[in-house]
C-alpha cells in the first residue's frame, strides 16, 4: 500500500483520491509534499487498478494555500531554479496523465495551490473557494507553471491582471473566467460532482481519452505540431480493439464494453 507523511490516499471504485494533508498549514506545499505528490501521481500512471484521480485538500478551509513560505524564504538563485523546475516537473506529470485527474477545490487555492488545480485536467470548486496567484506580494512569481497555465486557461489579459496585482478572486469569478468547470455548494456535493464527471469519462474508451489529453496538451506546447499529434493519435485509435468495439456496439445498438486496449 501507499505510505505518505503529508498526503492521505484512498481508492474507491478505481478512483484514487489524494488529499494534501497539512491542515494546520492550510495544506501549504513543502518540498516533501511535492515529492510525495510525484509518487502518488506516478502510482496513477502505473497501477492498473487506478482508473482516475481526484486531488483535494484535507479539512474544510483550504485546498492548498500555496508553496510553503517558510521554505521559499530560504531560496537563492541556484536552488530557486531547482525548486521551480522540480515543481514544474511534478505538475507536468499531473497534466500529462493519460487517466483523468480532477481537482476538488474545497477552499483556498492560492499560489502553488492554484497552480496545482490548473495542472489537473478539470476543476470543481465549492462556492466558497478562493483563487489567486499572490506571489508578487512575496517578491516572486509563480514557479510551478502558473504563469503559463493561467494564461492558457483564462487568457493573457485576465492572467496578467491576476498575476500582476496578486488579487484573490471568488469561486464565482473563477467560474466566469473559465478557471473552474463547476461550482458546488457543499464539500459533499464537491466529491459527488467529481465522481459524476469521472463516471462519465470512465465509461468511454480509455485509450482515446488518454490521447485526448495528449493532443490538447500539444495545442499549448510550442515544440509540438498539434495537428500531427492529433493525426497520429487518430491512427493509433484506429488500430485499437476499443475502436472495433465502439463502432460495432454503435452499429449493433448496444453499450460498448471497452477494455482499454
Ligand atoms: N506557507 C506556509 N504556511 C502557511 C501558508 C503558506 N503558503 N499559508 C498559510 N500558512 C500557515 C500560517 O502561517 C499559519 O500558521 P501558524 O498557525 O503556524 O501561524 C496557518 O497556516 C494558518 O494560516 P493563517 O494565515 O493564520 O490563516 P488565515 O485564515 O488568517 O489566512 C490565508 C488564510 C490563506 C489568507 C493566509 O494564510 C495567507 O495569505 N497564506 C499565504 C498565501 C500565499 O501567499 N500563497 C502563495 C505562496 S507562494
Amino acid at each position: 500500500m501507499w505510505k505518505f507523511e503529508n498526503l492521505l490516499a484512498s481508492i474507491d471504485d478505481g478512483v484514487f483520491t489524494i488529499s494534501i494533508n497539512r491542515e494546520e498549514k492550510l495544506n501549504a506545499l513543502n518540498v516533501a509534499t511535492v515529492d510525495e505528490l510525484r509518487r502518488a501521481i506516478q502510482n496513477v500512471y502505473d497501477s492498473p487498478t487506478i482508473k482516475a484521480a481526484i486531488i483535494t485538500g484535507a479539512g474544510s478551509k483550504s485546498f492548498v494555500a500555496g508553496a510553503d513560505i517558510t521554505e521559499i524564504a530560504q531560496l537563492n538563485e541556484l536552488n530557486g531554479r531547482k525548486f521551480s523546475e522540480n515543481g514544474q516537473e511534478v505538475f507536468q506529470l499531473i497534466e500529462s496523465c493519460p487517466k483523468p485527474v480532477i481537482a476538488a477545490i474545497n477552499g483556498y487555492a492560492l499560489g502553488g495551490g492554484c497552480e496545482l488545480a490548473m495542472a489537473c485536467h478539470l476543476r470543481v470548486a465549492t462556492s466558497s473557494a478562493k483563487f489567486g496567484q499572490p506571489e508578487v506580494n512575496l517578491g516572486i512569481l509563480p514557479g510551478y507553471g502558473g504563469t503559463q497555465r493561467l494564461s492558457h486557461l483564462i487568457g493573457k489579459s485576465r492572467a496578467l491582471e491576476l498575476l500582476m496585482t496578486g488579487d484573490i478572486i471568488t469561486a464565482q469569478k473563477a467560474l466566469e473566467f473559465g478557471l473552474v468547470n463547476y461550482l458546488t455548494e457543499s464539500p459533499d456535493d464537491l466529491m459527488a460532482k467529481c465522481k459524476e464527471i469521472l463516471g462519465k469519462i470512465l465509461s468511454k474508451a480509455p485509450l482515446a481519452v488518454g490521447m485526448v489529453v495528449n493532443c490538447v496538451n500539444a495545442a499549448y506546447d510550442p515544440e509540438q505540431r498539434g495537428y500531427q499529434t492529433e493525426a497520429n493519435s487518430f491512427a493509433n485509435c484506429c488500430k485499437s480493439n476499443d475502436f472495433k468495439e465502439g463502432t460495432s456496439a454503435f452499429l449493433e445498438k448496444r453499450t460498448p464494453n471497452f477494455q482499454g486496449e
